[in-house]
């Protein structure tokens, strides 16, 4: 274990030798490793205090992005030997490297690749921005200069021609040439027709770069559909080879060489390789880009998300360009509270909406479940004044002056819903004050409770079973590409079929393994499996948190059902045992890696008893009279549960936490964003 001292001394070496912030210090220097890599780079470039700080600044962005560690050495050679003068030509230095699989990098095809040497003088960037902005409407022009100069800057970076300028000089011929072309536009002018704006922006292009092939850009994205449709990406492959096809999508993965460009572009629907033949804008990863193109056959460019197919682009504008500081806001570096952070970049990844997706499928699963077995969905309220299951994970609301809470469960709704709608469910949010971050405790969850109009605890258990199996077997057989993408150790065979329940290991089967709450204690105590709270073996009426249940299931290994749980532990609505008044008819479901994913009982249907349970709970029976009301008008015996869905998908998905399973997870300390 590191001391504090050598922390301190780590993160004062941060500051001073590499310039990171006192932030960016403190998060680096719990990496012990890390940090020791990162200073013997430094030190090997002779980069220290005293080093200008883009030296710093570049070397350590060179040091964060080249995946290769054999990379790193001949980009920063470049860099001090003032090679690549800017960040633009360090990222595009970056991103040749990160492109190769050969460890020896080629000097002279970077050189070009990156504009080594390249100088634009003031005068051709006046040149080039004049070409460009003779491609403009002159109303539209007017109105983007007077909104924000940045937005027209930006667009000028993407010029070819412009790639390598300096930005000041760029500003400079904005300042200097726009004035001049918008002063006698008095209102907006209609934009000229499609066709002349599209020769406009070729031209311009071409002469901007006259001995290179320009890949055909147009600035209005209705103009390169050609009146084609948008084509899902997910659906390409179920087109012709040869087919032309119009798509929008973002930038997944870019890689921008002087005369090609590949660019990896997805839909919500699917991913795609798009092959730009020509210079192109250097467009960012994540911008936005409309293209028309022609469908080839390619197997190489098939990957886990991607068909063996490629689009050849005949056509394309930037519907959306994105920002170069895409590629820093997260990096392997970042902690997972960055991440949290900045979730809604994480959910443009690959791994997150993937698991949104298989989400989505279960959810539908759920719901087709219900649906073909004609059960009801209903809505209740999540503003509440009744806990459900305890007094201590209440959220309290200020109501109108009255005093509220968010509900913890909507199982007391879905009661009063039975004895005219039958079976009912919901899939709601529900609210619980955790005061603690573990894997499976969330302060939101989606809580996908059941409740029916009468049965026995045995019927409760054979539902749970079967709904358990069924939606498990049908989320495989839509989503079993995610899964095994997400979670391939529950693949049996890996080049089968995925999408066939039978080749996942995980894929439960009735009837499940069941046991009494008195018999887990049991096993615990035979298996060593102590009590984390005493450190000693568990006693009867003692709660099995949540380290010891999951190591009884890891070693049972399969899904359990355990029931009969003491009076005591359990909420105050709970049904009796009738063979023994201190248990009651109660049920979890455990999952191998997660512990409970269930929670459900009997409940009491007997106005006395119940009465009795307030009593005994401290409740005051007044706020629950619309819940005591369903037992004087007609109680009948009735059970019901409620299933934790992120608790499931971190089970399917082998996800770290319940929080990788949310789109904005929120748990203890974290609201936002
Ligand atoms: O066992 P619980 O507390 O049961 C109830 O709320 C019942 N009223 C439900 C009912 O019978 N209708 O919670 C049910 C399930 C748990 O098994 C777990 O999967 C999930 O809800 N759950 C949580 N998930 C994430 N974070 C939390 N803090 C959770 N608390 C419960």
């Amino acid at each position: 274990m590191e001391s504090e001292q050598e922390r301190a001394a780590a993160v004062a070496q941060l500051k001073s030798i590499v310039g990171l912030d006192d932030k960016g210090a403190k998060d680096l220097s719990t990496k012990q490793e890390r940090v020791a890599d990162l200073l013997a780079f430094f030190a090997q470039h002779n980069v220290g205090e005293s080093s200008p700080r883009d030296h710093k600044v570049m070397l350590f962005s060179v040091w964060t992005k080249v995946k290769k560690p054999v990379h790193r050495d001949p980009v920063a050679s470049f860099v001090l030997e003032g090679k690549l003068d800017s960040t633009q030509k360090v990222d595009a230095a970056i991103k040749f490297v990160n492109a190769s699989d050969a460890d020896e990098v080629d000097a002279a095809a970077m050189s070009a690749e990156c504009g080594v040497g390249v100088e634009v003088s003031e005068a051709e960037v006046e040149n080039a921005v004049a070409a460009a902005l003779a491609a403009e409407d002159k109303g539209t022009l007017k109105t983007k200069w007077e909104k924000n100069e940045n937005m027209l800057l930006g667009q000028m970076r993407r010029v070819a021609a412009l790639r390598w300028a300096d930005v000041e000089h760029v500003r400079a011929a904005l300042k200097k040439l726009v004035p001049e072309l918008i002063k006698n536009v008095v209102t907006e002018t209609a934009a000229p027709a499609a066709s002349e704006a599209k020769e406009a922006a070729e031209a311009a292009e071409a002469a901007a770069k006259k001995d290179v092939k320009v890949c055909p850009q147009n600035a209005d994205f209705r103009v390169v559909a050609q009146g084609l449709p948008r084509s899902p990406i997910g659906e390409l492959p179920s087109h012709k080879e040869g087919t032309s096809l119009y798509i929008i999508g973002w930038a997944h993965r870019v890689r921008h060489q002087s005369r090609m460009s590949f660019v990896v572009l997805r839909d919500g629907s699917g991913f795609i390789q798009c092959v730009f033949d020509g210079a192109t804008e250097p467009f960012h990863r994540e911008s936005c880009v409309a293209i028309r193109g022609t469908l080839k056959y390619e197997p190489k460019a098939k990957s886990e998300l991607q068909p063996p197919m490629e689009l050849h682009v005949d056509e394309y504008a930037v519907v959306g360009p994105s920002d170069g500081a895409i590629e820093t806001i997260i990096t392997a570096e970042s902690s997972v509270d960055k991440l949290y952070d900045q979730r809604h970049i994480v959910l443009r990844g690959s791994v997150a909406p993937s698991v949104m997706k298989v989400r989505h499928e279960l959810l539908r699963a759920f719901r087709e479940y219900f649906w073909s077995r004609k059960y009801y969905e209903v809505t209740p309220p999540t503003l509440v004044q009744t806990q459900v299951e305890g007094g201590s994970t209440l959220f309290d609301v200020l109501y109108y002056g009255e005093k509220a809470f968010l509900t913890q469960s909507s199982q007391l709704y879905l009661e009063t819903a039975t004895a005219s709608m039958g079976n009912v469910y919901c899939i709601l949010p529900s609210y619980r004050a955790e005061k603690s971050k573990t894997k499976r405790h969330l302060s939101e969850f989606t809580h996908m409770e059941a409740e029916y109009d009468v049965c026995t605890f045995e019927d409760l258990l054979n539902h749970l079973e079967d709904m358990i199996c069924t939606v498990v077997r049908t989320v495989v057989e839509r989503a079993g590409d995610l899964i095994a993408m997400l979670n391939p150790e529950q693949l049996i065979n890996p080049a089968g079929n995925l999408h066939d329940p039978a080749n996942y290991k995980f894929t439960p089967h009735r009837p499940f393994r069941r046991l009494r709450y008195s018999d887990a204690i049991k096993f615990c105590n035979a298996n060593g499996i102590l009590n984390t709270e005493t450190g000693k073996p568990f006693e009867f009426g003692e709660d099995i948190t949540d380290q010891p249940e999951r190591a009884m299931v890891a070693k049972l290994g399969e899904f359990v059902l355990m029931t009969h749980f003491p009076a005591q532990m359990k909420s105050f609505y709970m049904q009796r045992d009738p063979e023994d008044n201190t248990l009651t008819e109660s049920v979890d479901v455990l999952g191998p890696g997660i512990g409970e994913i269930v929670g459900g009982s009997m409940r009491m249907h007997n106005y006395e008893e119940l009465m009795e349970a307030y009593k005994r709970e401290g409740l005051d029976p007044s706020t629950y009279y619309w819940y005591t009301d369903q037992r004087r008008f007609g109680g009948a015996p009735h059970g019901g549960f409620g299933l934790g869905v992120e608790r499931l998908l971190v089970w399917m998905l082998n996800l770290d936490s319940v929080k990788d399973a949310c789109l904005f997870p929120r748990y203890m300390g974290r609201c936002k964003p």
